[in-house]
């Protein structure tokens, strides 16, 4: 039976390495796959570099929000759906509640927008999405040894408690869907709690 999981939270919230541990333990019982938003795909990766690369710094909120829902609509297409279609388990890196977080309260373009330009992705949502929430402060502390920063990290401290706010705002118009898991403790604890939600449900 194929399942839909996304994963969802600020900056340095451990997010990466908790799909790898999700994935390793799942393998052998079942077909799964990774991937992640923007990006998965050939063309959504390119779409990703515009999205991010700070040497695009003009891009406007507007633009922001249809590259990314653009990147969603190819990956939906090309990687999402086709693995589900062949009854696998899709662990996703960020999807639209991201959008909602970042385009639709961060940067103010109101959720109504968000789910207009996103409407492919309104009509195939996650079965289940784990927003790992986390001071930001906490978060960009934990990222500053990045040598890259994206063109998102790079936003105001502000910028990011109004995404952490928008989250919170998100995970509860969803909350049948949405399980908040605290991200300030053990990665260990945290892949756990993640492993039983996902095996109570399918
Ligand atoms: P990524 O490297 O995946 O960040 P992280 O390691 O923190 O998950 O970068 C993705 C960035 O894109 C992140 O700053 C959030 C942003 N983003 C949006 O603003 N809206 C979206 O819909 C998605 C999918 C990502």
């Amino acid at each position: 039976m194929s399942v839909f999981i996304t994963f969802e939270g600020g900056e340095g919230t451990g997010k990466t390495t908790l799909i790898k541990n999700i994935f390793q333990a799942l393998r052998s019982s079942r077909p799964i796959v990774t991937t992640r938003e923007p990006g998965g795909s050939l063309i959504a990766e390119a779409i990703r570099d515009v999205v991010l690369n700070p040497k695009y710094e003009g891009v406007t909120p507007h633009a922001e929000a249809l590259l990314i829902a653009a990147a969603r609509a190819q990956h939906l297409h090309e990687v999402i759906l086709p693995a589900l279609a062949e009854g696998k388990t899709v662990l996703c890196d960020r999807y639209l509640d991201s959008s909602l977080a970042y385009q639709a309260y961060a940067r103010e373009l109101g959720v109504p927008f968000i789910l207009n330009i996103n409407k492919l992705a309104v009509e195939n949502m996650p079965d289940l999405t784990f927003y790992i929430d986390l001071d930001p402060k906490v978060g960009m502390d934990r990222i500053s040894h990045r040598a890259k920063y994206d063109r998102l990290d790079q936003e105001t401290d502000d910028f990011h408690l109004l995404v952490r706010e928008g989250y919170l705002k998100v995970a509860a118009m969803y909350p049948e869907r949405i399980v908040i898991i605290n991200g300030n403790q053990p990665l260990e604890n945290i892949t756990e709690e993640v492993l039983t939600a996902i095996r109570e449900q399918s």
